[in-house]
This record gives structure tokens, C-alpha cells and sequence, in this order.
């Protein structure tokens, strides 16, 4: 069944006043890598015959079932980690024990290198800076994993020659982000955003969550330019009377237009795009078929509402900027109202995301800070984001995940003209993303970073 758009509303061109107030400029070459990607991904989207099965142009995407490798992810909010304490997380399909012990931090594989035993189970910090297997007392340094000693076998000739793998750790923000991968990690803030880090910002903290789905469909809901049809239902619009469309579609050859790459800045890689020249529908007819009418469905926030009083409503907020920074980090400005939203997806395994959410905000003063920490990011951040709006998305993400999993979802989808999108993205991913993890790298020898020799 199709839906003709009667009366198809399109939002006037950007306003000098609403380009201005981007938050992530457009460059000459973000907006050609932008045409570049749309280019070579159109030919696959609104395809009449399905496609063949054969490789798409976004291979190494599907092959990144468990995310990507060689980049910072955040791990655990720094409250999971009290001084003294340890606190067991699973990311990128790695096991990982996180100790904070005299101040300090430590991430190592939770795996003895003995016979596997989780030291999480009996965390046994007896030094300042080793974790002691509960099994049969092998003892590693948290540094760099190495065996420091055996404390049932002092004169092993196993001790400095094996180890488990030790992960770079910092701190920023009120947020752990260990690194995943071999090589020397770049600074911390090649993976993660300015706005994020920029000394001036405060976060009011959700615990996060986790969503019964592969991080990819967890990420591209979070861009999905047809996806806000399912907002419609959020109890924050309906509550609000927030002026939600069917979609922020971008306008027909004009998709490329709405998005700009960053590869060549300090920060991370990846896009931003901006809602300013999206289409507007609010209502649409299904046609009637065997003589039968139509029928007009009207969105419920659009129910009893001028089309002229529901798109300048719509223009008169600042425009809406969605940004996606690899690995896997969503960056959201200006929704609900002049804050940003950011929601880090991280895998956990091939079927499950650790979401990370915070609401971030620039405060002037202590006291300011302080109220956004406390009731006021509360009130006007957690509740109408978080509790009354992600809650659709996550529903979307964990719906599609049984097709992806278990039906070949990956070759049988169909996509559609506001999906190219994602097909731009992913095109991207498959050309800048450092590494990718893969199953085997979950027990290859520990890396070269380590001065000792892997376990195997
Ligand atoms: S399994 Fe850890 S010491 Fe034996
Ligand atoms: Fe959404």
C-alpha cells in the first residue's frame, strides 16, 4: 500500500538567522564528501527489483557486528566506581574489569590467564596495583597485565612471560572510556566531541541503558531522516503539542545537501545534518482502492492545527542538528530545547547496546551548574528526553532486531529514497572507520602495547 501526500508542505529555505546558528559549520569538502557519498550509494535505495545478493558498497559495515576496534568508547559512568571499588562491564564482546585503587584507574581482561576464571566473580585487590585470581592466586600486574607473581608457586618460571590484556583508561566528564584495540590510542578527544569535553559543559547524568539490539540499528534510528513518524506517539509531543512531522525527509536531490562530513578536523570523524530545509507533512491521503475513498491520517500533534500555524511553529524553533561521530557516539542539538542531547551506543555483544545518555548544557555560573545537575536537567532534559521520548526509539531499535538476527535482514532489507541517509553513512563507516572488532580478535594474543608475550 503507497501514500500519495496531498498538499505536500515544504519548509522555506533556511532563514540567514537558522544557518547561523549551526552548530556544526558546513565545509567545502564535508558537503562534497556529502554528494560524493550520495552518489555512489543512490542505487540503492528505492530499488523496484529487490537487490541482488551480492557484496553492497557498505561491506565492512556488515561485517562490524561487534563495533569497531582501535577507538575510545565509554565504559562505565565514574559514579559505577568508587574509590576501593571495581565494577565488571561488557563491551565489544571483551570482558573487562574496571578498578579504581589510590586514585588510580585500571581496565584489565576479566580472565585469569591461568584457566579463565572471571576475577570479577571474587574481585581480590591485594596490592596497590595487582588483582589476584580467587582460584589459585596468579597475580597481575593492572598496568600492563603481566603475571607480577603466584602466591601458591613463588618461583614459577611463568612469571613476567604471560598476562592478561590491560586496556588505557581515563576519566572525563563523569564518564570511564577504556580503549579497545592494540595500537597506541590517540588522545582521548580524536573519538570523542569538543561540545562533550568543552571545560564550560555540564551533563546531567541517565543511568544507562541497555537495548535488546545490534548497536547499528540502535545508531541509525538515532539519524533515521524517516524515523519521526514514530515520535508522533511520544507522551513529551503529545504533552508539549511539539509540531511532529511524519519525517525529516530532506527535499527530493537535495539529501546530500542537508548532511556535511568531517574527516579532516582535530575531533571525531562522521556528520552532521540539519533540519532546516527538511519537507514538512503532517498529514498524508491512503488511497482508497475499488472505488472505495481515501483516507486523509493526520498526525495526532497536528490534529485541530493550521498547516501554515504548524510549520512556522516548526520554523520558529531553532533548527534541529543531528550529528554522528565514529564510533558510535549521537549527538542532538537544540532537541527539546537549547541543549544537547548526546546518546553513546556502545556493543555490548552482536545483539545488545549500552546506551549512554547525557544532557549537556554550557553554564556560566557554579550555581547554574549546579541546578542543571540536579532538578532542573531533571525537568527539562531527562524527563521530556530520556522518559518521554527515547523510550519510542529504543521500542523501533529492539522491533527491527529479530529480521537482523535471525532472517538475513542485513541482504533482504528494502530501502527507500529517505533511507540514503544511512546508505551514506554507511558507505563512510566502511571507508574511515580505524578496525573493525571481529570475533577472532577476542582471543588473539595480548597486544604489542604490552612489553610481555601474549598468552597463546
Ligand atoms: S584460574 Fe586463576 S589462578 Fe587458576
Ligand atoms: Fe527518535
Amino acid at each position: 500500500m503507497s501514500i500519495s501526500v496531498p498538499e505536500q508542505a515544504s519548509a522555506s529555505e533556511p532563514t540567514q538567522t537558522q544557518a547561523q546558528a549551526r552548530h556544526t559549520e558546513p565545509t567545502a569538502a564535508g558537503m562534497a564528501m556529502a554528494n560524493e557519498l550520495a552518489e555512489q550509494t543512490r542505487d540503492q535505495v528505492d530499488r523496484v527489483e529487490a537487490p541482488p545478493r551480492r557484496a553492497r558498497p557498505w561491506q565492512r559495515y556488515l561485517e562490524a557486528n561487534l563495533g569497531l576496534r582501535e577507538y575510545w568508547y565509554p565504559a562505565a559512568l565514574s559514579d559505577a566506581l568508587p574509590e576501593g571499588g571495581t565494577h565488571a562491564v561488557t563491551m565489544l564482546g571483551e570482558e573487562i574489569l574496571l578498578v579504581r585503587k589510590n586514585g588510580k584507574l585500571y581496565a584489565v581482561e576479566d580472565r585469569c590467564a591461568h584457566r579463565g576464571t572471571r576475577f570479577s566473580e571474587r574481585p581480590l585487590v591485594l596490592s596497590e596495583d595487582t588483582i589476584t585470581c580467587w582460584y589459585h592466586t596468579w597475580t597481575f600486574d593492572m598496568e600492563n597485565g603481566d603475571l607480577r607473581c603466584i602466591l601458591n608457586e613463588p618461583e614459577s618460571a611463568l612469571v613476567g612471560r604471560t598476562g592478561v590484556r590491560a586496556y588505557p583508561i581515563v576519566e572525563a566528564k563523569g564518564l570511564l572510556f577504556v580503549y579497545i584495540g592494540d595500537e597506541e590510542p590517540p588522545p582521548l578527544e580524536a573519538d570523542v566531541p569538543g561540545s562533550f569535553l568543552a571545560a564550560d559543559t555540564v551533563m546531567h547524568y541517565a543511568q544507562p541503558d541497555i537495548i535488546r539490539a545490534n548497536w547499528r540499528l540502535a545508531l541509525e534510528n538515532s539519524f533515521d531522516p524517516g524515523h519521526h513518524f514514530i515520535h508522533n506517539w511520544s507522551p513529551y509531543v503529545i504533552e508539549s503539542g511539539f509540531p511532529m512531522t511524519f519525517g525529516y525527509v530532506a527535499k527530493k536531490g537535495e539529501e546530500a545537501g542537508e548532511t556535511t562530513y568531517v574527516v579532516d578536523a582535530p575531533g571525531p570523524k562522521g556528520f552532521s545534518r540539519c533540519t532546516a530545509t527538511a519537507e514538512l507533512i503532517f498529514s498524508a491521503v491512503i488511497p482508497g482502492k475499488d472505488g472505495r475513498p481515501d483516507t486523509t491520517y493526520t498526525a495526532p500533534a497536528a490534529v485541530g492545527k493550521s498547516r501554515e500555524e504548524l510549520i512556522s511553529s516548526f520554523l520558529a524553533m531553532p533548527p534541529i542538528e543531528v550529528g554522528i561521530w565514529l564510533p558510535s557516539c549521537n549527538e542532538t542539538v537544540n532537541f527539546p530545547s537549547d541543549m544537547i542531547t548526546f546518546d553513546w551506543l556502545v556493543p555490548i555483544d552482536e545483539n545488545h547496546t549500552r546506551s549512554f545518555m547525557f544532557g549537556a548544557k554550557p553554564c556560566a555560573t557554579e550555581e547554574e551548574a549546579e541546578a542543571w545537575r540536579g532538578e532542573t536537567g531533571h525537568t527539562e532534559w531527562y524527563v521530556p528526553t530520556v522518559e518521554k521520548f527515547l523510550i519510542d526509539d529504543n521500542k523501533a531499535r529492539e522491533s527491527m532486531q529479530t529480521f537482523y538476527e535471525k532472517e538475513n535482514g542485513w541482504d533482504r532489507e528494502r530501502l527507500y529514497r529517505p533511507d540514503l541517509e544511512i546508505t551514506m553513512f554507511r558507505k563512510f563507516f566502511s571507508e574511515h572507520a580505524r578496525d573493525i572488532q571481529t570475533p577472532d580478535k577476542l582471543i588473539k594474543p595480548r597486544s604489542r602495547r604490552n612489553p610481555t608475550r601474549g598468552r597463546s
